[in-house]
């Protein structure tokens, strides 16, 4: 199953991909993941993603078009892949689709998750990540252990530097002029689906379960 999670900061790509992983035993591709990993280990690149990154605009697309092509060559991708956040820009796009035809790829379904803005601003502020394993959760819609720490390791949790309101505001906006024409990009060939992402997490994912089951 090779698919991509298309949809506005905090629609739940990144939960729902971590499920869809479980399900269907294939990598998440996460950009966000994989650009503040980089930001973590003070790489070139990560300082340089870093300044977009907390301003809320995208990093450039050639950075991120080369992370995506290596990390699609690799073994674990054979069988498929869930991309999470990319491609997020029209150059983007056009990229991944020669990127596929050169590994003889093909996409099985684009997956876009429809979430109000102000739901969207309520899912962000109440993020938290666990800076031990990564995995994410709400304050509120999918709470962290009693004692406020991660329910699956009892790590710390942080909230993300990009996770403040005004840049919150600067994502979404973003998202709308660059992202979200891929919608007709991918209506277009065929390819998209849109899942109403308002309900609670489990029946989101039944809902992209059944998408996926007529693919
Ligand atoms: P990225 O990390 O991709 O962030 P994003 O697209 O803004 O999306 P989020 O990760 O914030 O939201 P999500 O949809 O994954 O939601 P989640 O599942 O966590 O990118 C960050 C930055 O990196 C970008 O701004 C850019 O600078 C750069 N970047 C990344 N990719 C790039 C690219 N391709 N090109 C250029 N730059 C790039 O859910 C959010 C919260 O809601 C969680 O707390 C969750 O528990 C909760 N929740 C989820 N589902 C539900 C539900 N159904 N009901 C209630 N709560 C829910
Ligand atoms: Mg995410
Ligand atoms: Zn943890």
């Amino acid at each position: 199953m090779k698919i991509i999670l298309l949809g506005p900061p905090g629609a739940g790509k990144g939960t729902q991909a971590a499920l869809l992983m479980g399900k269907y035993s294939i990598p998440q591709i996460s950009t966000g993941d994989m650009l503040r990993a980089a930001v973590q280990a003070q790489s070139p690149m990560g300082i340089e993603a870093k300044k977009h990154m907390d301003a809320g605009g995208l990093v450039p697309d050639s950075v991120v078009i080369g992370i995506v092509r290596e990390r699609l060559q690799e073994d674990d991708c054979r069988g498929g892949f869930i991309l999470d956040g990319f491609p997020r820009t029209l150059p983007q796009a056009d990229s991944l689709k020669q990127v596929l035809v050169d590994l003889d790829q093909e996409l099985d379904s684009v997956i876009s998750l429809q979430v109000d803005t102000d739901a969207l601003v309520e899912r962000l502020t109440g993020r938290r990540t666990c800076a031990d394993c990564g995995k994410g959760c709400h304050l509120r819609f999918d709470p962290p252990a009693q004692d406020g720490s991660c329910r699956y390791c009892g790590g710390e949790l942080v909230q993300r530097d990009d996770d403040r309101e005004v840049t919150i505001r600067n994502r979404m906006k973003v998202y709308q002029e660059q992202t979200a024409p891929l919608e007709d990009y991918y209506r277009e060939q065929g390819l998209l689906v849109t899942v109403d992402g308002m309900s609670d997490i489990s029946v989101v994912q039944q809902a992209i379960q059944a998408a996926l089951q007529d693919c």
